[in-house]
């Protein structure tokens, strides 16, 4: 299957650097007394209102409507809810270290050190050592797989992949992306905001790929793929995406948002897992999954880098975050990478086993995935949200996921497993989950 996308509505225009001059109807000329001037007559007449009213009352009948719920606790397995205690099987905490006392300390000294926020871009006055170093080091872990890599802290994994893709693409206007089709949103919108040609491959699909590369006749070509893919769980054919794109002079990103921390033997992510090394390779980690903090980082060749840095709007043209946060990450590295850490990834491919071996007696399709991410496919938007409603029934909070997350007629829960699970609360799920999928009619 193959999608072109050109430039659509969706792209947005170029922005003015995000200060075009304000219109004289919507800002009074000193700023200072907005709530004392008339309503024009076009934002009182807010027919838009009622048209946003009737499309949520449209979500909301086909099983779409999103809601919010508010943790009181830290991110654990075990949480309160809106002051109702739950088991949690919801997060990306993979190994646990989210609240974890030693990361949670790092973060308050990172704060007496540093100050609470950054103060300013990176370029104008916010980067501070502590984003260097926390740079170098993940430089240093992935040097064995990316040749003369340099790494950039972006403030999260969304901005990262707006950064890759628009700054690719201001390289050569005529730059090609193949996007692998189940790829997150962030990578898509990327491309949208990019404005760049894009082909779609069938997930998985190797041959697909190879045609459209061999057809292809960009002087730049960019192929983008999820390693973990975070809604099924398995794994991107990287040897082989790596092989196909060193034969067509190919750029091949990798957002390893689930692997980074969880994937190698020392948690360095998808390239130490498959030993793959290849200055084509442009990989993106993020650091609020498995590391359990907040943001994300590129590694590519330093020349790559430095274009990051100079195009990437997301990194240019938002506040730098806050130090204490790269200074916490340091810690969580040191963890991920320590004997800890190992036991950690270990005890999950533990549970991992329990889950498979024990779902048993089930209407639904528990997908193929060796990750902590195993989703359970229940089809029907309404049947999916009616299973996670019977589980938090009895205290378990699973997600359900519906369009346009995934696409339409596969809703399913998408169970997380971390490190601090047990093997009992696991257990528990599953008891519950053979036990509806008995009085389940499918
Ligand atoms: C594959 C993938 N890439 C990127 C992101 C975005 O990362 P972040 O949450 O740091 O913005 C996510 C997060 O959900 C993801 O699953």
């Amino acid at each position: 299957m193959t999608t072109k996308q050109s430039a659509d509505s969706a792209a947005t225009g170029e922005a003015k650097q995000g200060n075009a001059a304000p219109s004289p109807k919507s800002s009074p000329s000193n700023g200072a007394e907005a709530s004392a001037l008339p309503l024009q007559p076009e934002f009182s007449n807010l027919k838009s209102l009622a048209l946003i009213q009737r499309e949520l009352a449209s979500l909301e009948q086909r099983g779409l409507r999103r809601s919010l719920r508010q943790a009181d606790t830290p991110c654990a397995p075990r949480v309160q809810v809106q002051g109702r205690p739950l088991l949690a099987f919801c997060s990306n905490d993979y190994l646990g270290l989210a609240a974890d006392g030693r990361v949670v300390e790092a973060l308050r000294e990172g704060a007496l050190k540093y100050g609470a926020g950054s103060g300013a871009s990176h370029l104008i006055s916010g980067h501070s050592r502590s984003h260097a170093v926390l740079e170098e080091r993940l430089a240093g872990w992935l040097a064995p797989f990316v040749p003369s890599s340099r790494a950039l802290y972006f403030s999260t994994g969304y901005m990262a992949n707006l950064g890759i893709m628009t700054a690719l693409a201001a390289m050569d206007g005529q730059a090609e992306f193949f996007s692998e089709a189940l790829n997150h949103a962030s990578i898509i919108d990327g491309m949208r905001l990019a404005r760049a040609t894009v082909k779609v491959y069938a997930h998985g699909d190797i041959q697909a790929l190879e045609q459209l590369l061999t057809a292809s006749t960009a002087a730049t070509k960019v192929v983008v793929t999820d390693s973990v893919f975070s809604m099924d769980g398995d794994l991107a054919p990287l040897p082989q995406l790596l092989q196909l794109c060193e034969r067509h002079g190919a750029w091949l990103v990798v957002d390893d948002a689930h692997g980074f921390g969880t994937m190698g033997s020392e948690g360095h992510g998808v390239l130490q897992h498959f030993n793959i090394r290849s200055e084509h390779l442009i990989y993106l980690g993020t650091l609020g999954k498995a590391a359990g903090v907040s943001g994300a980082f590129v590694a590519a060749h330093a020349s790559v880098v430095d274009w990051l840095v100079q195009k990437a709007r997301s990194y240019i043209y938002t506040t730098a975050s806050a130090p204490a946060l790269t200074h916490a990450l340091l810690t969580s590295l040191d963890i991920i990478e320590s004997p800890e850490g190992a036991q950690r990834r270990a005890h999950v491919q533990s549970l991992i086993q329990i889950l498979r071996a024990e779902l048993v007696s089930r209407p639904w399709q528990l997908l193929e995935s060796d990750t902590s991410i195993q989703p359970v496919i229940v089809g029907a938007n309404g049947d999916a949200m009616n299973v996670a409603a019977r589980l938090l029934d009895q205290g378990l909070w699973v997600p359900a996921i519906r369009p346009p997350t995934v696409p339409p007629g596969t809703a399913r829960l998408r169970v997380t497993l971390s490190a601090a699970h047990t093997a009992g609360e696991l257990r528990q799920l599953i008891l519950a989950l053979n036990e509806l999928g008995k009085g389940w009619a499918i």
